[in-house]
């Protein structure tokens, strides 16, 4: 990994000063944004990010689009579906614009950071009035300051990326919150556009991590789950800092007491991570380890860079010293010249580990990536079927395997609550990742609470609080 490029303080200044402008303009206008944010949970915190940046200036949070003054969508390019509907999403609001001329609109994340999708929606949508990629998320108050001055807004650099530090974040949930610890990507997985829109990993400096974690500690946080396209090549602090370490570090925070993090490239996974999670009491006993296909043949077309084998002596290690550990995963179907042979590896690979949840995709070309050019693509129909036969047999298999977990008592964090059924349902996850669902109230989200498990089934829990 190279040495990170910190973004310099002159730059985030000159961002805030534009907040103070903002603040000024926009005073007594009740200004309302609404942001539309798409894919992971990366993207997410960019948006709490971005609307940190929106609060500091005054603005509110608009209950629905349609009585914003802005509308920002933070876009996803990681799968073809997700694209069509950001732009049949934008369409959508030509007539609002129409009636409100004074209405922004602003188009910015993953996909605008490909310089050839950014322009076909610059040309395709004239009424979008500003459009920035993920690089220069930092800047967007004096996008918005531009716009608001009448001008129409476009911005892409095909810079590595940078780090920000120090910008307003608005989180979203006052007990369980994301802190990304590095970013980008160096894999090139061969289906996979998240390197050349993300740019090349880098790591944030651990003091201004711990820094943030401490300040999360005292506003009351009590899980928080460090974020990164590949955590386990974290290398902070000029390459001083791994990862272990840094768990280690985060684990000495008082007021914390559930520490997550995601994701994990097998590739990556070291014997002295799996010995910091058998170690460290507050980091849960859960790991999310795409797996992404279980043929060899597959797995290096996809250039994964580990085997089946290597996959299920990781498996094996992590539940041998890991006590309860849950193996959540990735996986993805129909990808270039997958045979009915290699997808039933895939099902024989599932049926071995025993996931506990598994996100299950159609693989989806990506312009620009390898894979995209690949001979024997897959029609679609049998992409489906295999994805249909997949979930399937996952479904089937987490009944059984859930029912283990009946009698057991555990302690959940308590997200919120469900009244759609008969009884209101309060629920929360283990520290292993399943979800309980168990009678409560509203009175009861945000706290630590045991429960024992009264019935199993396929994607959650029942249970009764103690
Ligand atoms: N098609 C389908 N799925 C993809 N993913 C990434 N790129 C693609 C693609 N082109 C999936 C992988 C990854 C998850 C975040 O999205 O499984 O782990
Ligand atoms: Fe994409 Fe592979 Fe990087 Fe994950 S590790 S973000 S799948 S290139």
């Amino acid at each position: 990994m190279r040495e990170p490029v910190f973004i310099n303080q002159e730059e985030i200044n000159q961002s805030k000063a534009a907040i103070l402008r903002l603040q000024h303009a926009l005073q007594d206008k009740n200004y309302r944004y609404f942001i539309e944010s798409y894919g992971c949970q990366m993207n997410d915190h960019d948006s709490e990010k971005l609307a940190g940046m929106l609060e500091e200036a005054g603005c509110h949070k608009a209950a629905h689009k349609e009585e914003a003054n802005l509308i920002l969508f933070n876009t996803c390019c990681v799968r073809e579906h997700a694209e069509k509907r950001v732009f049949g999403n934008i369409g959508a609001l030509k007539k609002q614009k129409e009636a409100d001329p004074s209405l922004c609109i602003a188009v910015c994340g993953c996909m605008m950071q490909q310089e050839a999708v950014a322009k076909r929606l610059y040309k395709r949508f004239p009424f979008v009035d500003i459009i920035f990629g993920t690089h220069e998320l930092h800047r967007f108050p004096l996008l918005l300051e531009e716009a608001l001055a009448g001008k129409r807004v476009f911005v892409h650099s095909d810079t590595d990326g940078e780090i920000a530090e120090g910008l307003p974040a608005l989180r979203e949930n006052p007990f369980s919150t994301n802190v990304i610890i590095m970013y980008g990507c160096d894999n090139f997985c061969t289906y996979c556009i998240v390197p050349y829109v993300r740019g090349r990993e880098r790591s944030r400096n651990s003091q201004d991590i711990l820094a943030e974690v401490e300040g999360l500690a005292k506003a009351g946080y009590k899980e928080i789950t460090l974020l990164g396209q590949n955590v386990n090549s974290y290398k902070g602090d000029g390459g001083k800092m791994d990862f272990p370490t840094l768990l280690h570090r985060i684990h000495e925070v008082p007021g914390i007491s559930r520490i997550r993090f995601m994701t994990s490239h097998p590739k990556d996974l070291s014997p002295g991570l799996i010995a910091a999670m058998a170690s460290l009491p507050k980091v849960c006993n859960h790991i999310h380890l795409p797996v992404q296909s279980g043929s060899d043949r597959i797995l290096q077309a996809m250039n994964r860079k580990y085997t089946r084998m290597d996959y299920l002596r990781l498996v094996e290690a992590l539940r041998r010293q890991v006590q309860g550990i849950e193996i959540t995963t990735d996986i993805i179907v129909g990808f270039p010249g997958e045979q009915e042979e290699d997808f039933l590896d895939t099902i024989r690979l599932v049926e071995e580990v025993g996931f506990s949840a598994a996100y299950t995709f159609m693989y989806s070309p990506r312009p620009g990536t390898l894979a995209a050019k690949m001979e024997g693509q897959i029609d679609e129909a049998v992409k489906k079927d295999r994805l249909f036969r997949l979930n399937q047999r996952i479904a089937q298999l987490l009944q059984e395997s859930n029912q283990k977990y009946i009698g057991q008592q555990g302690e959940v964090l308590i997200e919120g609550c469900d009244g759609r059924g008969p009884e209101i349902m309060a629920f929360g996850k283990l520290p292993c990742f399943k979800m309980v669902y168990f009678p409560g109230d509203t009175s009861l989200i945000g706290q630590l609470r045991q429960v024992r498990i009264t019935a199993a089934q396929s994607n959650s829990l029942l249970g009764e609080l103690l």
